[in-house]
């Protein structure tokens, strides 16, 4: 299982030193997340904030972005350093065309899914994408509770990928704890983004260590 710090958790006033901080405890990827307070009724930031952060860690940059018309911004987003960007299958923005624009920026393009999505519209474009998020909360805030029956739908994306025959990651995001994520390891989950079980932890070094360990023994 490989473990995805949220960044939205963190202290925004001391941004660089929360990914210094993440990365020396072991985060596998960034999680950064990218709202427009239409999308989802909340804001945070942009590419330039993302640019800025590019040069503190070579940990890949997860970017998920929960905007209402992300083809407007993904050369920007690639440009900042992202190595993976997600945009939600909800979104204003043609979904082929979205991912051409980011694999023609050499990015790995994922697609989300907020909970009362149908994980069967992914299954046109699954051949192409690196990751699908499977939303396990509804996005735009951090800090709400994990909602175990979006397992079933990783159950069914999981099958659909080795059907298939392909390598595409699922991630799951929002509520993961020390008292969920052996519940997403089981449905056959690759990645966990955490935020408050991470950044609400006095030592995320051992937060993260407990993480990884809950899904070994399940
Ligand atoms: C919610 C965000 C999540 C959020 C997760 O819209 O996409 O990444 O920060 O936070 P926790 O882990 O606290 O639920
Ligand atoms: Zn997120």
């Amino acid at each position: 299982m490989l473990i995805a710090p949220s960044l939205l958790s963190c202290d925004f006033a001391e941004f660089k030193e929360e990914i210094i901080r993440v990365d020396a405890a072991g985060a596998d990827i960034m999680h950064l997340d990218v709202m427009d307070g239409h999308f989802v009724p909340n804001l945070t930031f942009g590419a330039p904030v993302i640019r800025k952060l590019r040069k503190y860690t070579e940990k890949p940059f997860d970017v998920h972005l929960m905007i209402s018309e992300p083809h407007r911004y993904i050369d920007d987003f690639a440009a900042a350093g992202a190595d993976i960007i997600s945009f939600h299958t909800e979104s204003d923005s043609d979904i082929s065309a979205t991912l051409d624009l980011i694999e023609k920026n050499g990015v790995k393009p994922a697609l989300a899914i907020k909970p009362k999505t149908d994980p069967s519209v992914v299954l046109p474009y699954l051949d192409r994408l690196y990751m699908v998020l499977v939303m396990t909360v509804e996005p735009g805030f951090g800090g709400q509770s994990f909602m175990p029956d979006m397992m079933p739908k990783v159950r069914f994306l999981r099958e659909e990928i080795s059907l298939r025959g392909l390598d595409t990651l699922i991630e799951v995001d929002g509520g993961i704890a020390a008292s969920t994520i052996a519940v997403a390891a089981q449905a056959g989950v690759d990645i966990c983004v955490a935020g408050t079980a991470v950044f609400g932890a006095d030592d995320a070094h051992q937060a993260i260590d407990e993480l990884r360990a809950l899904c070994k023994t399940n």
